[in-house]
């Protein structure tokens, strides 16, 4: 079979390569991919982004399934367009991806079918939101509404600070239309976690639990990023919460999807706040795979990425059970210099360490550049293209000697204004203390 994958990040690079390893998949494609996802075998980047000629591309290739990485095309409906045209599509339609692209459609969501979740209240009105602000206190957090890249919520750690990202959200529009409505949350305190599973409509199948690391600096300092890194297993979610996961969140989150009329059938990301006693709360939704969190579960998964897809979308999810290899596994960043706020790009990346059965290096943002661009070498080079870079990820016996794997393999990199943190996974070290 020939597969599609939609994106370009270092999330779509391990579906792609995880997909090129089924023995049932003859092509993968992945629009538009990166440099890494073209060094690939069996897989091939595509120069097409717009959703028409994706259906087109799927349609006269044959392709017989398309899996969608980001949620922007979620939000966009490119799998309400490709089921119209009759094409097998794996992700949510527009309708069920608005649980990630409105935080006000989430909040009522989760309040109408009795999911714990931090108490709220939306607002368009700039007096109005104030006010609640100075009646309730600080800490509180203010959240754009709409999909705002990672950028749209502020956890105030006092009031004048809330003002002023209300401020900017409904006066000086700092997220357009996406900021329009703010979401005032009561601040949880706890340890997060990602719990995503596949959905196919009716049943779910968890995949592997994982954690990430959001702040640009070690110890969790510094402003917030796409995720510097990320391991799997979440050694928080034990066994009984993992349960209790399922029991309070992920199952009524379907059911209360079904009793809304919203088929849902692609992965679904619970964002879980756990607090000291164990208690579990959704901070939010994302209707799509992490990133990074995608490359540590792609390195446990064993069995093939094919069927588990191919069972939801074709709706009997309950005959499938992903196993996984009981190694953690850990992937640590590595940004361009000036990430977040102005990435470098063009950067000659002078050196990659070779894969292995335990180690991956997934590409994020790369290109390939014509020797003159890159000035080096006769050969084609790959070159930084923003943000995030790479992801190299790496499987161990413990967390510990996975971290050690990823970082030895992280010394071999090079390239110019490369920022990393070392320190991913030092959450789950003390855990096992
Ligand atoms: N109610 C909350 N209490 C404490 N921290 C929060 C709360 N909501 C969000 N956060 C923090 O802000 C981060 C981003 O919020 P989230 O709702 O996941 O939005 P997004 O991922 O779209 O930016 C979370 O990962 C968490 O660290
Ligand atoms: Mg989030």
């Amino acid at each position: 079979m020939k597969v599609l994958v939609v994106g370009s990040g270092g999330r779509e690079h391990a579906l792609a390569w995880k997909l090129a390893s089924s023995e049932r998949v003859s092509q993968v494609y992945v629009a538009p991919g990166n440099a890494g996802t073209a060094r690939e075998p069996k897989v091939t980047n595509l120069a097409i982004e717009s959703p028409d000629a994706l259906c087109d591309f799927a349609q006269t290739e044959g392709i017989g399934l398309t899996v969608v990485g980001p949620e922007a095309p979620l939000a966009h409906g490119l799998v309400d367009r490709f089921e119209a045209r009759g094409l097998r599509i794996f992700g949510p339609t527009r309708a069920a991806a608005q649980l990630e692209s409105s935080k006000d459609f989430a909040k009522q969501f989760l309040v109408r079918h009795g999911i714990p979740t931090a108490r709220h209240a939306t607002f368009s009105d700039p007096v109005a939101a104030h006010a609640y602000v100075t009646e309730n206190g600080a800490p509180i957090v203010i959240k754009a509404d709409g999909l705002a890249a990672g950028k749209g919520v502020v956890v105030a750690a006092d009031e004048a600070s809330a003002h002023q990202a209300i401020d900017s959200m409904l006066v000086d529009s700092a997220f357009g239309a996406a900021g329009a409505r703010v979401v005032i949350e009561e601040c949880l305190i706890g340890e997060e976690a990602s719990f995503i599973v596949v959905c196919d409509g009716e049943q779910v199948v968890p995949l592997a639990t994982s954690q990430d690391h959001k702040r640009l600096f070690d110890r969790d300092q510094g402003p917030n990023t796409g995720g510097m890194g990320a391991y799997s297993p979440a050694p928080v979610v034990d066994d009984g919460l993992h349960a209790r996961v399922m029991r309070d969140i992920i199952r009524p989150t379907l059911e209360g999807l079904r009793a809304d009329g919203i088929r849902y059938r692609g992965f679904l990301y619970a964002g879980l706040m756990i607090d000291s006693t164990g208690e579990a709360k959704v901070l939010e939704f994302n209707c799509r795979l992490g990133d990074p969190e995608t490359q540590p579960i792609m390195m446990r998964l064993q069995s093939d990425l094919l069927d588990l897809l191919e069972a939801a979308v074709e709706g009997h999810l309950e005959q499938t059970t992903p196993r996984w290899d009981s190694r953690p596994a850990l992937g640590v960043v590595i940004a361009a210099g000036g990430y977040p706020e102005s990435p470098r790009q063009g950067d000659p990346i002078r050196a990659l360490p070779a894969n292995t059965a335990d180690l991956h290096v997934f590409h994020a943002g790369t290109a390939m550049a014509s020797a003159a661009v890159a000035g080096e070498g006769s050969e084609a080079q790959c070159v930084t293209r923003g943000g995030r870079v790479l992801c190299v990820t790496a499987l161990g016996d413990d967390l510990a000697s996975a971290g050690r794997r990823a970082y030895a393999a992280i010394g071999e990199v090079a390239f110019e204004g490369m920022q990393f943190r070392t320190d991913i996974g030092h959450r789950a070290l003390q855990h096992h203390g």
